[in-house]
């Protein structure tokens, strides 16, 4: 199955309400949240008080992506805020084990990131511990980027390394994710796909949802 996370990113914030109410009634099966800090990525989002605020209004399973400098200083705050998943940049965590447990210690799933130029195998020792591998098909920092489609050898490699240990983590990709680059990554071998531009860019951001939901049954 595959699992299709809408990144808010893309979305407009003067009636984000609104445009997670069109995606959610989709069936959309995750909400995908990028934070960024200005200092790890060069651009500056959203924080905690905003992710309580869509929680009181939302169902959704809430993936929250940390693209910041000591994640571990935000874990407290966005599991109090109502975070189902975080996910932290292995470039920004040099004791990624200690935050990793720290996640979990905090009763929510916890997720690693790569960046396009990391090798998979920097997680070889941690990968059977972890709920989430997320496969960065961008340089992290702003939606609307192209797809890099040297990701998909290692989407590839990543899956075999998964099959490898039987392990059920979640293998993720995100960054310039459409009908096309999408399809190539699910049959790279990733089951949830982060999209922004493609869903909250689109005149009808529900159908986009399906669109790439069906992608797991084609
Ligand atoms: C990029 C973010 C992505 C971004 C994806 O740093 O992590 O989640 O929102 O946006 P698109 O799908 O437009 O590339
Ligand atoms: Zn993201």
């Amino acid at each position: 199955m595959i699992l299709v996370a809408p990144s808010i990113l893309s979305a407009n914030f003067a009636h984000l309400g609104e445009d997670i109410r069109k995606v959610e009634e989709a069936g959309t099966d995750w909400l995908h949240v990028d934070v960024m800090d200005g200092h790890f990525v060069p651009n500056l989002t959203i924080g905690p008080q905003v992710v309580a605020d869509i929680r009181s209004r939302s169902e959704l399973f809430f993936d929250i992506h940390l693209m910041v400098e000591k994640p571990e200083s935000l874990i407290a705050a966005f599991v109090e805020a109502g975070a189902d998943l975080l996910t932290v940049h292995y470039e920004s965590c040099p004791h990624l084990h200690r935050v990793v447990h720290m996640i979990k210690d905090a009763g929510i799933k916890a997720g690693v990131a790569l960046n396009p130029a990391s090798s998979i195998m920097l997680l070889e020792d941690i990968i059977s511990e972890l709920d989430l591998l997320l496969l960065m098909s961008v340089n992290p920092g702003f939606g609307g980027q192209s797809f890099i489609p040297g990701v998909l050898d290692k989407i590839n490699k990543a899956r075999k390394l998964l099959e490898s240990t039987g392990s059920t983590t979640y293998l993720q990709v995100d960054g310039g994710i459409n009908l096309e680059t999408g399809r190539q990554a699910v049959e790279a071998g990733c089951n949830v796909l982060v999209a922004g531009s493609y869903v909250f860019k689109s005149p009808e951001p529900g159908e986009a949802v399906k669109s790439l939901k069906n992608l797991g049954s084609s």
